[in-house]
């Protein structure tokens, strides 16, 4: 039994809505993930299907690696078989403030969300730019960063009498560029808001700027990518969050290839580790 009171990256998590897991992967390690990324960046299937096709990137099946998201999230963990790879070239846009949530009209300033993104950001973002920009605390606010944001929780509550408690409204101003390096790991909510591809400043380089300066001013303000290679997986808790967002996904049109091959080469997934660390995989026989 893990207790999860005990743990610093829980409170942190609970309090902050992100956490930074410090050195978790050795250095042989880090390098197999890489290679394990570029090589598999155009399979459009969940990563466990690639790890036991490619062999690499068995650490993400170690009871190591379960036992810190048990402790990190819950005991309850529950996979969806929902995780993505990036590659640098792949998407080369600074991000702008968003939530990963889906389906999700709760009050962030009352209730939890159970579903958590895991990004394992395979290179240096405290010395250079390109990782990921959260807002503190933010998993508990509206996120009211548009015209048409604001406009939909206005319908919201309007035609659907949704209620939302006043502090929900209240905005946070406090961004943190997440100093990441490889062999880092980096768990935020679903509601945290965030931005990904941060630009690092060549002077003050630990001032953060909002991504609206960031795609304003011109490049040579802002210390360049390193080479980025990314694993993002999300992991829920059971829970009418989680149950929420992953029917979301599942019926998701872009994403119907993806769940289509993670259907047909499910028989692969490797299920005996994640029964032995008791994990509930879900989804795959709908
Ligand atoms: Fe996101």
């Amino acid at each position: 039994m893990h207790d999860t009171k005990e743990n610093s990256f829980y409170e942190k998590l609970k309090l902050d809505g992100y956490c930074l897991i410090k050195n978790f992967f050795s250095k042989d390690e880090i390098d197999d993930l890489r290679f394990f990324v570029q090589k598999n960046r155009d399979k459009n299937k969940d990563i466990y299907l690639s790890i036991i096709e490619t062999k690499k990137g068995k650490c993400l099946l170690s009871k190591r690696y379960f036992d810190l998201l048990k402790r990190t999230l819950g005991e309850n963990l529950v996979y969806y078989l929902d995780s993505d790879l990036l590659v640098d070239t792949d998407k080369k846009t600074i991000g702008s403030f968003h939530i990963d949530t889906r389906n999700d009209d709760e009050d962030p300033g009352t209730s939890d969300y159970k579903v958590w993104r895991v990004g394992i950001y395979l290179q240096d973002h405290k010395n250079y730019s390109g990782g990921i920009k959260i807002i503190l605390s933010s998993h508990k606010k509206l996120l009211l960063s548009s015209f048409k944001k604001f406009f939909n929780i206005l319908i919201k509550i309007l035609k659907y009498k949704k209620k939302y408690s006043f502090k929900s409204f209240l905005p946070s101003f406090n961004f943190v560029n997440v100093p990441s390096e490889a062999g880092d790991i980096i768990i935020w909510n679903g509601r945290t808001h965030h931005s990904g591809r941060f630009q690092r400043l060549k002077v003050f380089k630990n001032f953060v700027l909002h991504p609206f300066f960031e795609r304003l001013f011109p490049k040579f303000f802002f210390i360049e990518d390193k080479e980025r290679f990314v694993i993002f997986q999300n992991w829920c808790i059971a829970h009418n969050s989680s149950k929420n967002y992953i029917e979301y996904r599942f019926s998701e049109a872009k994403s119907s290839s993806y769940w289509k091959n993670n259907k047909s080469d499910f028989n692969n997934f490797p299920m005996n580790e994640f029964i032995n660390s008791s994990i509930k995989v879900k989804g795959m026989n709908k």
